[in-house]
């Protein structure tokens, strides 16, 4: 047991205590950031006369070495320690003796952690959004490719009105650009220094605090010291946003799951992200979609579990706000690897658009092109609806479609048809049709492509 805190202390802590109480098996994720801070303070410290050029140099390249030293896998960060703060420095003054010991003047570890926390956080916000900017990225290039691509459009789970698969897959574009949209927000808003807070009151050395500020690349120094080492709002939010974008996620897979289905037969997805059954030779599973389905509860549990560790927590630090990492850092884990996962299989999928096509054209989905074409020849809405849902039923009867009724057919039901129905409810009109900004229609969507171009160049 290696502690930072034993001189007030008479006894040994209880291995139970100890084993509790420590977090160096999971703060040591954020080792590189918890020394980035520490060599920004010794600046700092040095700029304001705190520490000589000489024990800034030997502190900064003791810490670097211990960094390199991590990283070249030649020195392993021991479970002995408390928390990886303790590691650093406890090695630091191992390797380069009393200058270490000053590493910690003018600082607790609630503001280090704060910053840890916070610098990490960011790390990872940066590394999910570019993720999901090549995510958005293909599905830009889905939409151009399939602008002509008929399908079904479902409410209910229903066939409904025939639109395009550029249509639906501009759906999901449109959240993402929501999710990538938050992130930034996010960003704007978490991105203040808290070090130089100390444990609560901010501390009696003259700490520059805009300038480990700039050095870690935050907007300027938090304005609180008590907010600054209790806040986690940032993560929160930051797990809000991972849960939206996991919902996004697991609606996509659910729809991919069910298009891969032998009933939809839409989409086939590529052999290397499917697999087997152990006993069913003929199975291919969309194990992948489902997992990322399934994963969004655990996205959902992270977020709840910091929301409700925060809720009754008095100013300024208390140990609860250890529980924020365990569960944050695996929904960081797992919203990374599921958009990798999701992207990839999105991209292999094989799209059968004859498939789609015939599947646009059956179940009726040109019902309302048929009412609004009655509408268009003087028919109040109202009774073009009961009309048309005679036709249905007509057709249901004979098992044919309303693009196979005669025209003869069509006039027994209402006179007001003519020959130019079969274009009015041909798919290939309801579609083009429907060109109003929003919509499926080819010069709407052309349109909202454009605007999509013009954000992506925009970022
Ligand atoms: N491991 C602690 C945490 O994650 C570091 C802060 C410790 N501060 C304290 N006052 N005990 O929150």
């Amino acid at each position: 047991m290696a502690q930072l805190w034993g001189g007030r202390f008479t006894k040994e802590t209880d291995q139970l205590v100890y084993n509790f109480n420590a977090s160096i098996s999971f703060d040591k994720k954020f080792y590189r950031q918890d020394m980035e801070g520490s060599m920004a303070h010794v600046k700092m410290l040095a700029k304001v006369g705190i520490l000589t050029e000489q024990e800034e140099k030997e502190i900064l390249e003791g810490i670097q070495g211990i960094l390199n030293d991590v990283e070249n896998g030649s020195l392993e960060i021991s479970d002995k320690y408390e928390d990886i703060h303790s590691f650093v420095e406890a090695t630091l003054i191992d390797r380069i003796g009393d200058a270490g010991k000053k590493l910690h003047t003018g600082r607790s570890r609630n503001d280090q952690v704060a910053l840890d926390m916070k610098l990490y956080t960011r790390d990872e916000l940066i590394s999910i959004r570019s993720e999901l900017l090549d995510l958005i990225k293909t599905c830009h290039g889905l939409m151009k490719e399939h602008i002509g691509t008929a399908m079904p459009g479902f409410t209910h789970l229903q066939k409904a009105q025939p639109l395009t698969l550029a249509h639906h897959i501009g759906a999901y574009m449109e959240m993402f650009k929501r999710d990538y949209s938050r992130l930034n927000d996010i960003y704007d808003r978490m991105n203040y220094c808290p070090l130089g807070s100390g444990a609560l009151a901010g501390t009696t050395y003259p700490l520059d605090r805009e300038m480990t500020a700039s050095l870690l690349g935050f907007y300027g120094p938090t304005l609180n010291s008590m907010d600054s080492v209790s806040d986690r709002d940032y993560v929160i939010e930051l797990l809000n946003a991972l849960s939206i974008i996991m919902m996004h996620l697991s609606r996509f897979c659910e729809e991919i799951i069910l298009w891969n289905s032998n009933e939809y037969q839409f989409i086939e997805i590529d052999d290397a992200y499917s697999t087997g059954s152990s006993i069913m030779p003929q199975k291919k599973n969309p194990d992948i979609a489902e997992l990322v389905r399934g994963k969004t509860g655990r996205v959902y549990g992270a977020l709840n579990s910091i929301l409700t560790t925060m809720k009754g927590i008095p100013l300024a630090y208390n140990k609860d706000m250890q529980e924020d990492k365990e569960l944050t850092f695996d929904a960081y884990d797992t919203v990374k690897g599921c958009l990798a996962l999701f992207h990839g299989m999105l991209k292999t999928i094989t799209f059968h658009k004859d498939v789609m096509e015939k599947s646009a054209k059956n179940g009726f989905t040109n019902a309302t092109d048929a009412a609004d074409y009655l509408v268009n020849h003087g028919v109040p809405f109202r009774d073009a609806h009961s009309i048309v849902g005679q036709l249905v039923l007509y057709c249901i009867d004979k098992n044919i479609s309303l693009d196979d009724m005669t025209l003869e057919e069509y006039k027994a039901i209402s006179p007001v048809f003519e020959d130019d129905i079969y274009d009015a409810i041909s798919i290939k009109t309801c579609i083009e049709k429907r060109n109003t900004i929003g919509a499926p229609g080819r010069t709407a969507m052309e349109n909202v492509i454009a605007i999509n171009q013009q954000w992506l160049e925009n970022l």
